[in-house]
């Protein structure tokens, strides 16, 4: 299978940008078709943020960008600097509504939205102001990379540490965090890169992760591509994997991380984490500082997206065959929140936050202090 990589040979790539152009991996058809679809203003990025084309909280957020900033390379616009700024303010406002429980996309849109704002202070003409955006929109791009490398570096020596064991590790995630849920390497898959990179790991298992089967479909393909030992099981089989002995740790993304550490992530990481609470395994969350949310004190404020019936109904997360019966009713939330208490660690890329009490984190504090060191 030809899989296009940005000119990068070690890392798969969901968005393909160049300047005017943006093509996004089709995710839903993996890992049997590679297929790129045009993305060629903000309603297609609505669109494919929506219906998963592209979904993982970083690479939604980058999508969305892109998809306006290619609306507004290849647009005539006759207005003013002032009108520019109205324009990209209402479309980031529009692709915000797309999906509501990651954070990165409504963080991007408002760092966006100040940017093209303060330009057009100053700015004389539209394309001043469009510029502008087009710049930052590209900066989110290339600093996602760097981050999840960054995330992947401090997991990779917090993890082994924490443990206190000097052998490998085998280590257990859930969902895609990879390079298709981000710009590329990926962020708790990133770890686990980083760690096969270091000859730290053992062996990965990922989850299938129903309804949709990101774990099986996307994780399982890149940790296939990426020849890392790696093996699948069912989301009912955690449990009885950790009592089997058979797990060291268990890494996660997340969506949205409250100012206490209570962390949105794919449905079924709440259930993990009780059951590593349980068996005593150390549970960590890898994300960007762009996940964190600090506007919400706790995890009890984060919206939960309900996803459609059909996801559960059907085979294949809604895209085949009717399964279920007829005229059973369905609950289908796409995300949980697992409490902080049991969460052992979150790993930035500014480095490991533990926790300042035995049930939250300090994340304000964490940042604060990593921004007085220079680390920003
Ligand atoms: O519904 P999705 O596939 O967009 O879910 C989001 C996720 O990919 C996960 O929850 C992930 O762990 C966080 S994003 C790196």
């Amino acid at each position: 299978m030809a899989v296009e990589s940005n000119g990068k040979s070690d890392s798969l790539q969901s968005i393909c940008y160049e300047r005017g152009s943006l093509r996004l991996l089709d995710q839903r058809r993996l890992p049997i078709e590679t297929v790129y679809l045009d993305v060629r203003d903000a309603t297609d990025g609505w669109n494919a943020v929506r219906d998963m084309v592209v979904r993982g909280a970083p690479a939604i957020a980058i999508a969305a960008a892109l998809s306006l900033a290619v609306e507004v390379f290849n647009l005539d616009f006759t207005g003013t600097s002032g009108d520019a700024a109205s324009f990209l303010v209402k479309k980031l406002e529009y692709l915000v509504s797309s999906r509501p429980t990651a954070v990165n996309l409504s963080d991007a849109s408002t760092k966006l939205q100040n940017i093209v704002l303060k330009t057009a202070k100053t700015a004389t003409e539209a394309k001043t102001v469009f510029q502008s955006y087009i710049d930052a929109a590209e900066t989110m791009l290339t600093d996602d990379v760097a981050d999840n490398k960054a995330i992947g570096f401090h997991g990779a020596s917090f993890l082994p540490c924490q443990l206190k064991d000097s052998g490998k590790l085998s280590v257990l995630t859930h969902c895609n965090t990879g390079s298709l849920a981000t710009a590329g390497y990926g962020t708790a898959l990133g770890v686990i890169r980083a760690l096969h990179a270091g000859g730290s790991l053992e062996a990965a298992f990922c989850t299938e992760t129903r309804p949709f089967n990101q774990g099986s479909r996307l994780t399982a393909f890149e940790l296939v591509h990426d020849k890392i030992p790696a093996t699948l099981i069912t989301d009912s089989a955690a449990a009885a994997l950790m009592k089997a002995g058979r797990v060291n740790a268990v890494i996660v993304g997340a969506d949205r991380i409250a100012a206490n550490g209570d962390t949105a992530n794919k449905i079924g990481t709440y259930s993990l984490a009780v059951s590593a609470s349980y068996h005593g395994i150390p549970f960590y969350v890898a994300a960007p500082i762009t996940s964190i949310d600090l506007s919400l004190s706790s995890g009890r404020q984060i919206v939960i997206e309900e996803r459609s019936p059909k996801e559960l109904l059907c085979s294949d997360g809604g895209l085949g065959k009717q399964v279920a019966a007829s005229g059973i009713a369905v609950w289908n939330p796409a995300f949980d929140v697992t409490p902080a208490n049991l969460i052992t660690a979150i790993i930035t890329e500014k480095g490991a936050i533990t926790k300042a009490t035995a049930d939250a984190f300090d994340i304000k504090g964490f940042i604060q202090k990593a921004q007085g060191n220079g680390i920003e």
